[in-house]
């Protein structure tokens, strides 16, 4: 069954009724992350449409990133992408994204959206992607049954949660499941960083970038804090995925995790509950602060009408209440757009979006530098080398790695 178009939309679009074909790249491989692409599939094709799947495995979309790259220098790109943040600034710099301006307008879009979305999908004031959903990066997950067969209470500070490792790891238990991946260890970095240092530490270091928060004590102690939890990764570690990480904490082989709420697409995958087999608590000292992670389609510029027409239809799609309510559950993330009913979502997901709106009010959104939303790519890419260069080495001085990060953010600075 076709979608109902509003006249102006039909005539953004060509009259052809025929079915549509999209390619779609993305990173989402995991078996919560596949579910959701699941999601967005079978509506488009229950429309007569056909999909045809770019997929690249890598956790973060490293790897994702780089076949984009090649594909655009070989005038080859997907029609439709899984990109998002600061990336999209830079993509539409290049000149290589569809302005979906016009649709917004005239669809309503722009209104549709809380701010920060709205910000973030439009850089240069034009719409060049619609979004999928909204991740909340600084959560503590806990395997309850672990921690209740303990006899331990959640940690609500960076200092608790090492007392509370130290004991699991007496006991012969991993405390933290993460892999040595360096986005794995910036989204670690990223919490600790908000729970010891507080907003003002993270705004004036990331993102005002200023070179005396970057090398500074509060830095220096936020580092050492971070280097202290090398003692509680997995043997595992070196290889490990982030998926498998959350696999280890299901099945009780790690009793914590520190990542984004992709996690819930996991857990819901393997019949654990969010919020009850595994609780979800924002990272230690990081209550009232939500750090974003904004996912988005971004369209790249065709000619072909058959092609702008199927690309159109996928964003009207995406636009949808129904299909952002139905993504975002099995994605573990919550809906893009304002006004999307939040039943049928977990506990955390409700706690999220409390969150968010409460963040939004007091100015406590925080984009991740982790996920790409607030530093620029070489600078971001930089920084979690540095970061897990120093995590891994057990001779690692924090002072002098905070300089690094200051030398870093000065040449970037030019
Ligand atoms: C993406 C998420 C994804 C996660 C793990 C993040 O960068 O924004 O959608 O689930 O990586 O692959």
């Amino acid at each position: 069954m076709k979608t109902i178009l509003t006249p102006l939309l039909c005539a953004l679009l060509s009259p052809v009724a025929l079915a549509s074909q999209v390619e779609v790249q993305h990173w989402w491989t995991s078996g919560g992350e596949a579910r959701a692409v699941e999601v967005l599939k079978s509506m488009w094709k229950a429309e007569g449409n056909q999909w045809q799947d770019f997929a690249i495995q890598g956790g973060g979309g490293k790897s994702a990133m780089t076949v984009l790259k090649s594909r655009a220098l070989a005038a080859n790109p997907p029609q439709a992408a899984h990109l998002k943040g600061i990336e999209l600034r830079e993509w539409a710099g290049l000149g290589f994204l569809r302005d979906l301006d016009p649709m917004a307008e005239h669809l309503g879009w722009y209104q549709a959206m809380p701010p920060v979305v709205r910000q973030t999908l439009s850089p240069g004031g034009q719409l060049v992607a619609v979004p999928t959903g909204i991740h909340r990066v600084n959560w503590l997950w806990i395997n309850h049954r672990l921690f209740t067969a303990q006899g331990l209470a959640v940690p609500e500070s960076w200092g608790e949660l090492v007392r509370v490792a130290e004991q699991l790891k007496e006991k012969g238990i991993t405390p933290l499941a993460i892999g040595n991946e360096p986005w794995q260890l910036a989204v670690l970095f990223e919490s600790v960083a908000l729970g010891e240092g507080g907003a003002d530490f993270y705004r004036k270091a990331f993102l005002q970038l200023d070179s005396a928060t970057l090398t500074g004590p509060e830095m220096i102690r936020v580092l050492n804090r971070f280097r202290q939890l090398r003692a509680f990764v997995p043997s595992s570690f070196v290889t490990l995925k982030w998926h498998q990480a959350t696999n280890l904490l299901e099945t009780g082989g790690a009793a914590m995790q520190v990542m984004g709420d992709w996690v819930k697409g996991e857990l819901s995958a393997g019949n654990y509950r969010p919020g009850e087999d595994i609780l979800c608590q924002p990272a230690p000292g990081s209550q009232g602060l939500f750090s974003y992670n904004i996912d988005s389609i971004a369209m790249f510029k065709v000619r072909d009408p058959a092609q702008l027409q199927a690309q159109s239809e996928l964003a009207e799609l995406i636009m949808r209440p129904a299909f952002q309510a139905r993504f975002n559950q099995a994605k573990g993330s919550i809906p893009a757009l304002e006004k999307v009913p939040m039943q049928g979502f977990d506990r955390c997901a409700i706690r999220s979006h409390q969150d968010f709106r409460q963040a939004q009010q007091e100015g406590t959104l925080l984009p991740s530098i982790a996920e790409g939303m607030a530093l620029p790519t070489p600078l971001q890419q930089a920084l979690m080398d540095v970061l897990s260069a120093f995590f891994n080495d057990p001779a690692g001085d924090a002072a002098a790695t905070a300089a690094r990060l200051g030398r870093l953010i000065h040449s970037a600075k030019g």
